[in-house]
């Protein structure tokens, strides 16, 4: 699998408020597009995530995701995951909290692309802080599908939060 689309010159940086613009992003999910606009550049000054944009044409934002630490109790995750872990009772882990690529990219690979980037992200950080895995918050069932394509299954008890384990991300690069 390849991270980036050959036909789309993208660069995946840092939220910059004094470069990006905000404003004119559009994914089709208005709470996505309010988050961006109005409280990523704010969670990151205050340290609550870390919010990384995709470029074509600076200014304008592509598409973005959000990571931040996280941990998630072992009997959330499904059986044949959680066999596979430490048997600690809460596991650290990786919170892809929001990720969305605007309806100007829809359709292009830009969301496999972010989720590429954010999932090899994860894996690079995971050798300095461990994580046991990625855990995803999808915004409906359709979202959720989306990632279970990649291999991500459901967490318990939780409306669309899926979960990947970091050996399996491994495995993937
Ligand atoms: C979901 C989203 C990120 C997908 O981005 P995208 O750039 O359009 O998707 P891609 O072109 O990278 O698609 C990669 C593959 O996933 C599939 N796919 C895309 N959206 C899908 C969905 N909602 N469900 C199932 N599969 C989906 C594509 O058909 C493609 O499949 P293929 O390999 O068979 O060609 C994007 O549509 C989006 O921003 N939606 C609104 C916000 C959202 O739902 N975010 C996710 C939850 S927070």
């Amino acid at each position: 699998m390849s991270a980036h689309h050959p036909g789309l010159p993208i660069r995946i940086e840092l939220l910059d408020r004094k470069r990006h613009d905000r404003v004119g992003f559009s994914c089709g999910v208005s709470a996505l597009d309010a988050y961006l606009q109005r409280q990523a550049a704010q969670d990151m000054e205050k340290r609550a995530a870390v919010v990384y944009v995709a470029v074509m044409e600076s200014p304008a934002i592509a598409g973005y995701y959000t990571l931040s630490q996280f941990s998630i109790e072992l009997v959330r995750l499904p059986e044949t995951v959680a066999k596979k872990l430490a048997r600690y009772p809460v596991v650290s882990a990786t919170l892809l909290g929001r990720l969305a690529v605007s309806s100007v990219w829809k359709g292009q690979r830009l969301g496999e692309t972010l989720l590429f980037d954010a999932l090899r992200r994860s894996l690079a950080q995971s050798a300095h802080i461990a994580s046991a895995g990625v855990v995803v918050d999808a915004k409906d069932k359709q979202a959720a599908a989306f990632y279970q394509r990649y291999g991500f299954s459901s967490i318990l008890d939780a409306d669309h939060r899926l979960f990947l384990p970091m050996m399996a991300i491994q495995q993937m690069f």
